[in-house]
């Protein structure tokens, strides 16, 4: 086992918060184990991971067993116990947490998580502070609702520091509808009086022609977090092509089982990588329903159950809503918000009354 910076984990750089002195902290990209380090696993085995595309322990430690089994033809027992002594490894050496740990080291974690900026004060506020690294977070609403508007804006405020609420670090975009659009952010980064060139060389995008493709991107993110230092993934949208292309009641289990290992393998690269994952996820209109909004979120219960954060956007004349409609501790709120030059923006009156409140505690 080797760590790049070196051999002693207090020189590990923090994940969380570069202000928080705290010994757990740690950035995974500065730590490099070898698979040679995992427990049971031999140069063969080695070689066959490597040849399918896992390269470190990070990656092994959130593969799928159905999928590594198949990769170097093992049994699921064997596989399981390679995952398994993969993150053992990785607990040891400070990367993940212990399986039990106290409630209070979760609460202090949890308060140096990374967060980034939407762009809207109002749509932070919703988020109780902007988009979180380490949890999958899902925009669904009808078209034009700004799902791709809050993608791009993210792009650009992502490879800001810190200090002005961005992760400090580059963004996967993920396109699985062709509508990335880097004229936009040249846009939305001018507005901003950020230079437009810095941020097109830190997002870097894929354009994603099938369900397979999109599989196979998934699988390998772990490796392109570590080559582009990614600390936001953005994949508009989740279920565009599974649901272009499994059409048909007989093909709905086999999609959904599809969707849900990608759902998955998302949850975990969030986790482990200390990434923010924003999806975006289409409406289907569900004409059973009596009362309210006759729209739900496409994907069934396998997008409900698995992403942390669902936001449903809906238009509202010229401007947007956002609900929050599942978290595990966001209140069930919503708020308004446009979209301009500058991408995601807060509304015209409540950036005068809150420059007012902040000129009156001056
Ligand atoms: N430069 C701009 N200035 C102002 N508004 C803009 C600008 N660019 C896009 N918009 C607004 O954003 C809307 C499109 O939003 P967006 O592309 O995010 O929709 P979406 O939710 O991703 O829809 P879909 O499901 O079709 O992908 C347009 O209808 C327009 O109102
Ligand atoms: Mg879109």
């Amino acid at each position: 086992m080797k760590h790049k910076r070196s051999g002693n984990e207090k020189d590990i750089p923090h994940q969380y918060d570069s202000n928080v002195e705290d010994e757990k902290s740690f950035h995974v990209s500065d730590i490099e184990l070898d698979l040679h380090d995992v427990e049971g696993i031999g140069p063969t085995t080695a070689k066959k991971m490597k040849e399918a595309g896992i390269t470190s322990v990070m990656d092994l430690a959130v593969a799928s067993i159905e999928q590594l089994a198949v990769d170097i033809n093992s049994s699921k027992d064997s596989a399981a116990l390679f995952i398994m002594a993969a993150q053992k490894l990785l607990r040891e050496s400070n990367v993940l947490e212990n399986e039990f740990v106290t409630a209070d080291f979760v609460l202090e974690k949890r308060k140096s998580m990374l967060r980034c900026s939407t762009g809207s004060k109002s749509l932070d506020e919703l988020l109780l502070g902007g988009i979180e690294t380490q949890a999958v977070t899902e925009f669904y609403g009808e078209f034009g609702s700004g799902k791709s508007q809050i993608c791009h804006t993210l792009c650009v405020i992502a490879p800001r520091p810190m200090s002005e609420k961005g992760l400090d670090g580059t963004v996967i975009y993920i396109d699985t509808e062709g509508t990335f659009r880097p004229e936009r952010l040249q846009q939305i980064a001018t507005s901003r009086e950020f230079d437009p060139m810095l941020v097109l060389k830190k997002v870097s995008t894929c354009k994603v022609y099938n369900s397979s493709h999109l599989e196979l991107i998934v699988k390998d993110l772990g490796r392109y977090i570590h080559e582009f230092n990614a600390k936001l993934i953005v994949i508009d949208s989740i279920i565009s092509l599974h649901r272009a292309e499994f059409t048909g009641r007989g093909t709905l289990a086999d999609r959904q089982q599809r969707l849900n290992s990608i759902l998955h393998k998302l949850v975990r690269v969030a986790e482990i990588f200390n990434v923010a994952i924003v999806i975006t996820n289409q409406v289907l209109s569900s004409p059973d329903a009596f009362f309210g909004d006759p729209t739900k979120a496409a994907g069934g219960n396998v997008l409900g159950h698995t992403s942390t954060y669902r936001i449903y956007l809906r238009k509202s004349g010229e401007n947007r809503i956002a609900k929050m409609i599942d978290s595990p501790y966001h209140p069930y709120s919503d708020t308004r918000f446009t979209i301009n030059q500058k991408g995601i923006d807060d509304l015209e009156d409540i950036r005068s009354r809150k420059k007012k409140i902040e000129g009156d505690s001056d």
